[in-house]
Formats: C-alpha cells, structure tokens, sequence
C-alpha cells in the first residue's frame, strides 16, 4: 500500500516542475499591465484543483470591492461527514520584480541554484500555497478519497492589500464553514527549526499629501514662500523620535504586551543580534526602542516606516525650484490590540496638527489590516506543533511576524476561525526583493509537514 507520504515523496520531482510552471506566470497584482496574467494565474490554480479531486472549483470575482478586481478561487470536498473541516487559505498574486538587473536569472524563469528555486513568488506565496495543493493531492492518491474535509480560497489581491476577501469573509459565506484555517505564508525562525506562527501585525497603509502654492515657484522666493517638501519632511520627522517611539498621542494606549512566558519563550529562540544585523538588515545598525528585544520591536510595537516620496526635482543636474506639492507613501503597522480604524484617526489628527503653517495636509487611507493574535492552547496548534516536530526531529517553536496577512485578524473576527499559520521560509528568502527564492528542502519538508498535520487533524473531533 502506498501511503500520502510515499506519494509525495516519489513524485518530488514532478510537484517541483508544476510548481516552476506556476511560477513563470507573472502574476503582478499591483499593475494593470498584468491583469490578465494575474487571472491566468487564477485559472492555472483551479484548474489543477479540479484535477487533483476537488468539486465546486470557482472564480469568485471581487470586482467592485477592490481597486484591483483580481479574483479569488474557490474549491471545496466535503464527503467526510462528521470529520473536522479545514480551509486552506493562500496567496497567487505577486511583488512587482524590480529592480531588474539585480536578479541572477530572470524573475519569471524559475532556476534551481544550490539547492533553492529563484523566482518572483517562490516563497511568497505560490511555493507555499502550492504546498497545500501537493499535500491534498497526495491524500486523493493514496486513499481515493481524503480522512477529512477541504475548502480551499486562495486569492489575488493580498500584496496589494486588496479588501475584496475581507468584503467577502465579512459575508459570512457558507463555503467558508470550517474548523480551523491554515495558512502557509511566514517563515521558520531559523533553518530546520519547525516554527508555528501566532501573531501578526496589522497595519494601515496611508498618503500624506502637502500643497504649499497654486504652482512650482522660482527658490529665489525662498525664506518667504512655503515649501510644500521641507513641510512634508517636518511633519515626518515629527511621527517617531529617536529612539523610534512613535509620537502620536494615545497611539500606545490600547498595545498588549506580550504574556510573561511569550516574552521568556522568546528569549530562549536561537537569535544573535550581529549576525541578525550583518545578514538579514544588512544595515550599520539596528535601531528602535533599546528598552524592548529585537523580537519585541518587531513582534509587539506598533512602527512607522515611510516608503516613498514623490514631487519636486529629481533629474540630473540642478533645478532651483519650490515645489508647491509632495507626496509621501507611509505606513504604520499595528500589533495587539491595536484597531486600524482608531489608529487611522490617532495619526492623522496628529498629522493635521503638526502641520506646519502656511501649508494644507491631506493624509488618505488606502488600504488597512487589523492585528492577530492565536490562542496557544488551541488543539489545531497542538497538533500542528506536534506534526511538525515529528517530521523535522526537533522542538517547534511558536513566533509572531513583522508581517500583515490581512485575511488572519478577518477570518478570527467575522468566522471566529483559527488559524494555523505554518510557514516554510527563511531569513534569506528575499520577499518581496531580488532572487527571492524558497529552499527546496523546506518546499519538500512543507509537504510532509502539512500531511501529518491533516493526517492528525482527521483524527480529532471537529470543534465547531
Ligand atoms: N507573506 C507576507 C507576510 C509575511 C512575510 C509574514 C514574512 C510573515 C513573514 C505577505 O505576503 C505580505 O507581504 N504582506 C504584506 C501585507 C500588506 C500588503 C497588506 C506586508 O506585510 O507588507
Ligand atoms: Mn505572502
Ligand atoms: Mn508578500
């Protein structure tokens, strides 16, 4: 008899050239020129859904919710009656590639190179959510039938911060119906360490936009004219003071610190702050609140971070100019028991007021995502940890993410669903950066993994 974990591991070699085949549609979320590869994409997945066993397959449009409109897909097989539900939830839209000419081979021609698979997506998250399709496949292939229900509902808009599946999470669908979720969209604290996830930060994802005159003015003004950059620059440099608190009164009122024994759990993961800085930041130094650990700063605080600026000159050579309007793109993310909309008002208040005079601040919300937080004594986790120590021979150890998957804290609040968040990357992976790339062990292993888990979770009474 050939059981699922057999299966998987005589056809490694096929799962990792269907996946380089999803891999080479560029699926790039955020521009249009895209669209049809993001919904080619799409197809590809239901497609593959339907040939592996899976019923009701569906395109579930989003259109009309969401700027982008990229579709979500939609799979269900539920012939285990009285067997526990699970839904698979992941991601098939992608980062944008550039820069370029920073990759060693094309981002949408995916290349095996020293036991990693290079390509735009790899790890986040075609290569992770293709993981689960694998694993349910390999099930199908040994019994003919699965232990236990599956929903699958991957989407198309989660680099974008798209809102359609919250719109549509927020219905409440039927199809939605399960025990718990798991999620293959984080990282293993370090390699071969199994690492369950159980917090992210959310975040609101904003446009300050500062107009300082009805039009660009010749610098000779300067000293009396208002300069809508030099303002925009201002009321940055008001948000976070050096020690990288962040001002905005009442912002931290409502901030969850983590529980005595998260925080002692913590101290004990294998984390070296140099090595930390030389190979992940790559950066002189870290910085933040010296009062908190590294994990604690990116794990438990609420952060602000600028991510572009806009207007003005920037050509070669010189311009003497004032130019009459800046734009910054910004972030703050959020951590328990922080509330987007809350913070959202908190932060442009502030900004209104340290607006500097002679000049107009608008600041726009575009997209949002609550915080998460999973019980640890919830049975889903404890099976999935003990899943995971079995096929990787060690501990598993249980961290937050930096990160925001919005669909986690919507999924918790509208479905009071569970997520088991079972991440197969690493530190080096490259997300969302040149020659990101998933280690091949970890895509094998991620497998395995997520076999024994579902194996187990077959066994256990549903808890809804
Ligand atoms: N998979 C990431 C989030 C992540 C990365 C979690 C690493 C844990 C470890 C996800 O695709 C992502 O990039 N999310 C965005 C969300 C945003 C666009 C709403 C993020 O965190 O910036
Ligand atoms: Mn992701
Ligand atoms: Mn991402």
């Amino acid at each position: 008899m050939t059981t699922a974990l057999d299966f998987a591991r005589q056809h490694q070699q096929r799962f990792l050239d269907e996946l380089k085949t999803l891999l080479r549609i560029p699926s790039v979320s955020t521009d249009p020129a895209h669209r049809d590869h993001v919904r080619q994409a799409a197809t590809h997945i239901a497609t593959e859904l339907t040939r592996i066993g899976l019923e009701n397959v569906r395109l579930i449009e989003t259109t009309g919710t969401s700027p982008t409109g990229h579709p979500l897909v939609y799979a269900d097989w539920l012939h285990a009656p009285g067997a526990t539900t699970v839904l698979f939830y992941g991601h098939y839209d992608v980062q944008p590639p550039e820069p370029l000419d920073e990759w060693l081979s094309p981002p949408f021609e995916p290349t095996e190179r020293d036991g990693n698979l290079y390509a735009r997506g790899a790890v986040d998250d075609k290569g992770q959510m293709f993981m689960h399709i694998k694993a349910v496949e390999s099930l199908f292939a040994a019994n003919g039938k699965l232990p236990l229900n599956v929903r699958f509902l991957i989407e198309g808009e989660e680099e974008v911060g798209g809102e359609g599946i919250a719109a549509y999470v927020a219905t409440r669908p039927a199809d939605l119906h399960a025990d718990f979720a798991i999620v293959s969209d984080t990282s293993m604290f370090a390699p071969g360490l199994p690492t369950l996830c159980i917090g992210l930060r959310g975040m609101i994802y904003t446009e300050i936009e500062v107009r300082s005159a009805r039009s660009d003015l010749h610098s000779g003004y300067g000293g009396a004219a208002p300069n809508s950059f030099n303002a925009l620059a201002h009321i940055l440099a008001k948000i976070k003071d050096e020690s990288g608190q962040i001002l905005i009164p009442g912002i931290q009122d409502t901030v969850l610190p983590p529980a005595e024994d998260e925080r002692r759990s913590w101290q004990s993961l294998p984390f070296d702050e140099e090595e930390f800085r030389e190979t992940v930041l790559g950066s002189q130094a870290i910085v933040g609140d010296s009062r908190f650990s590294v994990q604690e700063r990116i794990w438990a605080q609420p952060t602000f971070d600028v991510h572009g600026i806009r207007g003005g000159f920037t050509g070669v050579g010189a311009k003497t100019v004032i130019p009459a309007k800046a734009l910054a793109k910004a972030s703050m993310r959020l951590v328990p028991n922080m509330s987007a909309a809350d913070s959202f008002t908190r932060y442009r208040s502030f900004i209104e007021q340290v607006c500097p005079p002679g000049v107009s601040v608008e600041v726009r919300l575009i997209h949002s995502a609550e915080p998460s937080l999973i019980p640890i004594d919830n049975p889903w986790i404890r099976a999935a940890a003990s899943a995971m120590t079995q096929v990787w021979g060690r501990e598993t150890v249980f961290v937050r993410s930096g990160g925001s998957i919005p669909i986690v804290g919507d999924l918790q609040r509208h479905l009071a669903l569970p997520c088991v968040m079972m991440g197969f990357g690493l530190a080096d992976d490259n997300l969302h950066a040149p020659n990101e790339k998933f280690c091949l062990r970890n895509f094998h292993l991620g497998i395995e993994s997520i076999l024994r888990f579902l194996e187990s979770a077959a066994t256990l009474p549903p808890t809804r």
